[in-house]
């Protein structure tokens, strides 16, 4: 008799989440979404809840939680700095804490648990582009620290698990990923310049804009992600880099946007926040290799359903955010 594999996706009423659920229902599989709600809403998995393969738990993962489970993609973290900066402390239990209980999990269930790591891990970089032999240059006591060294911390606790318990682990370094759902006021750079733009308001560009970073399309990533659990061998766990190589600085990001809005926003400059990188681009060899893997969604194209998403967004006055 066939049965439909039981994934867990932590985080899964998150951005990126809700696309993951998405797409794992698409394939057949039972989904269990646990999320807290912490800078989410139902609203991203509403269209969701009726497929009757889809499950939400309302649940924080710095507690433990028993569930059978075949895999487990661990995605429940606060990524906006503006969110991960609320309450710093919350966020290093989310990452160390939540990591231990699904890593505890895993080895309980035998799931295989993937790791939603990032390229802050890489913190303000001294190699460029980024690959993943690189050992990364990060502030331990800065405002970006709770969330750069909770998920390098994040990644040692895979590797032991792995290294002392034998479970399978995969552990995916995510660059800047965009796309629609993403939380209009979490102040990321995509985002924020979309928003203002709509509203006619003034771009904020901080520094003078020529720092640069990579911008993968939603779509592209999760199918990266799918691809590392589901078609690589037990011995495969990474670290693998995730993004779109494609350079380009904050101001180009900026013209683009607004060109795409047509928008009357003017660009203003601010002061650069502490431990801003000065450059971001992943080295994606690895993925290619392993994976098979490589963005197909150039920045323009990926802008467009992006600019539709918060345009809506903004008609129906915000709601649900
Ligand atoms: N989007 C990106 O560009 C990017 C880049 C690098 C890494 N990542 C990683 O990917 C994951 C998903 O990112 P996202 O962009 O979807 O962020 P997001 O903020 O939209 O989603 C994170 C989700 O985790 C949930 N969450 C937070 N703390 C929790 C807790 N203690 N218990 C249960 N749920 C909790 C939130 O409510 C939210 O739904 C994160 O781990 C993030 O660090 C994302």
């Amino acid at each position: 008799m066939f049965t439909a594999k039981r994934i867990m996706v932590t985080g899964g009423a998150g951005f990126l989440g809700s696309h993951l659920c998405e797409a794992l229902l698409n394939k057949g599989a039972e989904v269990l979404c646990v999320d807290n709600y912490y800078c989410s809403t139902k609203g991203n998995i509403r269209h969701l809840r009726d497929n009757p393969r889809f499950e939400l738990l309302r649940h924080d993962i710095t507690f433990p939680l028993y569930v059978e489970t075949d895999e487990i993609y661990n995605l429940a973290c606060p990524a906006s700095p503006i969110h991960y900066q609320r309450d710093p402390v919350q966020t290093l239990k989310t990452s160390v804490h939540g990591a231990i209980n699904v890593l505890g999990l895993a080895k309980r269930v035998r799931a295989k648990v993937l790791q939603t790591s990032t390229s802050e891990v890489y913190g303000d970089p001294r190699e460029h582009p980024q690959t993943e032999s690189y050992w990364g240059n990060v502030n331990p006591i800065g405002i970006r620290s709770c969330y750069d060294e909770g998920k390098r911390a994040a990644e040692s606790l895979f590797f032991d698990y792995r290294r002392q318990h034998g479970v399978r682990i995969k552990v995916a370094r995510l660059f800047n990923t965009y796309g629609p759902r993403m939380h209009p006021n979490d102040g990321r750079v995509v985002s924020n310049f979309i928003m203002q733009a709509l509203q006619n308001k003034p771009i904020t560009v901080y520094g003078d804009g020529s720092q640069t970073r990579s911008f993968c399309y939603v779509d592209d990533l999760t199918a990266a992600l799918i691809a590392l659990m589901e078609d690589t061998p037990d011995e495969f766990c990474g670290p693998v880099n995730l993004g779109n190589p494609g350079e380009f600085t904050i101001l180009e990001l900026a013209k683009a946007v607004l060109d795409m809005t047509a928008s009357s926003s003017k660009i203003i400059f601010k002061t650069l926040p502490g431990d801003d990188p000065a450059r971001r681009r992943p080295d994606i060899s690895l993925a290619r290799e392993v994976l098979g893997w490589e963005p197909k969604i150039p920045l323009q194209q990926g802008l467009k359903p992006t600019i539709a998403y918060f345009e809506e967004k903004l008609r129906q006055g915000l709601a649900d955010t």
